[in-house]
């Protein structure tokens, strides 16, 4: 077996703790992994006045593989989001998101299997926006205004929302190679196309143009976002790999986690055509942090992502293996996940439910 470096961001709040999981369960399934641990965050802010320093980027540049723990965004002021620039600087332009049923885990559904492919670089992330009663604002109003677009409030904040040809043929061009490369059936693109007709209309435009190189072989079709998470919720069976801009592909991704059981068990990646980033969909989690009781399936399953990428298949195997017994066996899971299950079993912490995961390792290799 290879051994690989990964730049590890354990990020801060639960971060902390599941990260440390992580390595213990990766350790465990027998990868062997080399950790070069770079800092990005709050906490970073105060020590060296930014919350994402160079050397964290070059870090991950250097391995060209990284996971990294949830990062606290402040809302409204303070900095703008690490996990925002981290994508863009790398140019992670996927985020990939799996959705699958584990049973014990307290799902709505037993029968969920679709894959979230979520457009990372634009749409309302992109991060021009224009506080209310500044200059630009206010200019920017007058001329929407004076080219007679429409009247917007002078007390508006406003946000840019920029979709790109460029951005979605190479969003809709990777979920159908996914699609084809893991054996699915269907892509469906997700939009608002009758009310944003000159973003959204173009997302499925280039959908449909792109989904054209693939007739025949992978299957087709468009959902309004408001319709696509009502039917999410009736019936997520239906749904295989579905592939949306940035706005509605977050809100998606945590929609879907609550099918199956929660942001605990909710894995990710972020990648681009050099870097790949992993981490789980949740975030830093402060109502809980410090206290030992996260969950850290999330990023145990980020990590066995993160070994498929590097070409470890056996290892993501077991991990993914370990984590299905934990669970379908019931005595020893997270509080999170107790509170999904309507559990009276007493919740096990952090440290416990990682042991566990660690035994079921060691039993998977007798
Ligand atoms: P959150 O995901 O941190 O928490 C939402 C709820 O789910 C909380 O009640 C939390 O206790 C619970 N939860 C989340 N992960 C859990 C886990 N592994 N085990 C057990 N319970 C878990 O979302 P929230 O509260 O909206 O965001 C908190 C901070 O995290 C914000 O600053 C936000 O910007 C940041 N964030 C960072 C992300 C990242 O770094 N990738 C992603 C999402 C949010």
């Amino acid at each position: 077996m290879a051994r690989h470096s990964v730049t590890l961001i354990p990020g801060d709040g639960i971060g902390i703790e599941t990260s440390a999981a992580m390595q213990e369960v990766v350790a465990a399934s027998g990868a062997e992994i080399d950790w070069e641990v770079a800092e990005a965050g709050a906490q970073c802010m105060e020590t060296q006045g930014t919350p994402l320093p160079e050397s964290t980027i070059e870090a991950v540049k250097r391995n060209k593989v990284a996971i990294k723990g949830p990062i606290t965004t402040p809302v409204g002021t303070g900095f703008r989001s690490v996990n925002v620039a981290l994508r863009k600087t790398l140019n992670l332009f996927v985020c990939l998101r799996p959705v699958l049923s584990l049973p014990g885990a307290g799902g709505r559904y037993e029968n969920v299997d679709l894959v979230i492919v979520r457009e990372n670089s634009e749409d309302l992330y992109a991060g021009i926006e224009f506080e209310e009663g500044t200059p630009q604002a206010l200019e920017l109003i007058d001329f929407i205004d004076n080219a007679g677009l429409g009247s917007i409030r002078k007390d508006s904040g406003i946000s840019i929302k920029p979709i790109s040809i460029t951005a979605t043929q190479n969003i809709v061009r990777y979920a159908f190679e996914y699609a084809l490369k893991h054996g699915r059936k269907k892509v469906t693109a997700v939009h608002k196309a009758n009310i944003m007709k000159h973003s959204d209309g173009l997302f499925l435009r280039e959908a449909r143009e792109v989904a054209k190189e693939y007739e025949g072989r992978i299957e087709f079709e468009d959902r309004i976002v408001d319709a696509f998470c009502m039917n999410l919720v009736i019936d997520p069976g239906q749904f295989d790999v579905v592939v949306f801009p940035n706005l509605y592909g977050d809100i998606a991704s945590d929609l879907a986690a609550g099918l199956v059981g929660g942001l605990g068990i909710a894995p990710g990646a972020n990648i681009g055509k050099e870097y790949a980033v992993f981490e789980a969909v949740h975030g830093s989690a402060p109502d809980i942090a410090g206290k030992n009781l996260a969950n850290p399936t999330a990023e145990i399953l980020s990590a066995a992502m993160m070994l498929d990428h590097l070409g470890e298949l056996d290892a993501a195997s077991r991990i993914r293996a370990a984590v299905r017994s934990v669970y379908a066996d019931g005595q020893c899971l997270t509080a999170d996940i107790r509170r999904a299950t309507g559990s009276d079993l007493p919740a096990a912490t952090c440290s416990e439910f990682t042991h566990a995961l660690v035994d079921a390792l060691e039993n998977l290799s007798l």
